[in-house]
């Protein structure tokens, strides 16, 4: 694969040589000259995190495909927009776009992963009625969870609720989200819920609504082959799966919460 390092072209005409490109570079593949420019070592080594590119002062370091200037939200309408996002169980009937799960994605990209290595990948369910198959995929597999299985207590009672019409497992979501990963990913599962969070975060932006499907990720793990229904590829580990749609309420204001615990040390 290659690396940012090798399609850096740096503007020397511009560079002010102050040298925060060295500074940044997680993995110091970018030296100094002589008369101070800096000099990028293209090679395995470069993880292609941009931070060469992010922190140029002048733009001297680009591949040409510099997107907007950086820029952090207001911290206020940061933290009310965190303490806004809720859980969504409840939809309008307007179907999810395929560019509205692009845009979920999309943001991903740019959530941290190890080493940069961005292992997550998408299984993408934009179909009602393949989410209804999968809950009734799942209802079928519930019936047949022997009395002596440790998961019997907890089969039988989603099913009381799936029986009364109650879809526990999905919601009744338009839509939902898988991330997926090599079983082989380093660390793919702490990159997968951090893709995902970005995705939930993100998501009222949008005006989308999401929830993650606790009892879903419980169905794949003790009948993997109810991946298989949702499309998930061979060799793919399903991480967490998030329900998606656009919300039938609007939450209006902010639940009490408390500080959580600190142990200062
Ligand atoms: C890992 C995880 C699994 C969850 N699984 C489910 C689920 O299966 N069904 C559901 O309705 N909500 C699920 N939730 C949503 C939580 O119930 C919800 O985040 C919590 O009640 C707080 O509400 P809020 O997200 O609106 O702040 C899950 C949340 C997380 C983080």
């Amino acid at each position: 694969m290659t690396t940012l390092a090798e399609s850096i072209r740096i503007d020397y005409g511009i560079c002010s040589t102050c040298g925060s490109c060295i500074n940044v570079c997680p993995n110091n593949i970018i030296l100094r000259d002589a008369d101070n420019s800096p000099i990028v070592r293209p090679g395995p080594e470069c993880i292609s995190c941009g931070h060469c590119i992010s922190v140029c002062p002048t733009g001297a370091m680009n591949i040409g495909t510099i997107e907007t200037p950086a820029q952090f939200a207001d911290a206020d309408v940061l933290s009310t927009h965190l303490k806004s996002r809720r859980s969504i169980r409840l939809w309008k009937d307007t179907p999810v776009t395929k560019e509205e799960c692009e845009d979920l994605i999309r943001i991903t990209s740019y959530a941290p992963s190890g080493c940069n290595s961005r292992p997550v990948k998408w299984v993408v369910i934009n179909d009602p009625a393949k989410v209804r198959a999968f809950v009734s995929a799942s209802a079928e597999f519930l019936r047949a969870v022997p009395k002596e299985h440790p998961m019997y207590g907890l089969a039988a009672g989603l099913l009381k609720k799936l029986d009364a019409g109650n879809d526990i497992i999905c919601r009744k979501a338009p839509a939902m989200l898988i991330a997926v990963t090599h079983p082989k990913a380093n660390q793919g599962t702490e990159d997968s819920i951090i893709a995902l969070t970005y995705a939930d975060i993100y998501a009222p932006a949008i005006g989308l609504g999401t929830c993650w499907a606790g009892f879903v990720m419980i169905l794949l793990g003790v009948c993997p082959s109810l991946a298989k229904t949702l499309g998930v590829p061979d060799g793919f580990k399903p991480q967490y799966a998030l329900l998606a749609g656009h919300p039938k309420y609007q939450f209006k204001n902010i639940p009490p919460r408390t500080m959580p615990e600190i142990f200062w040390t």
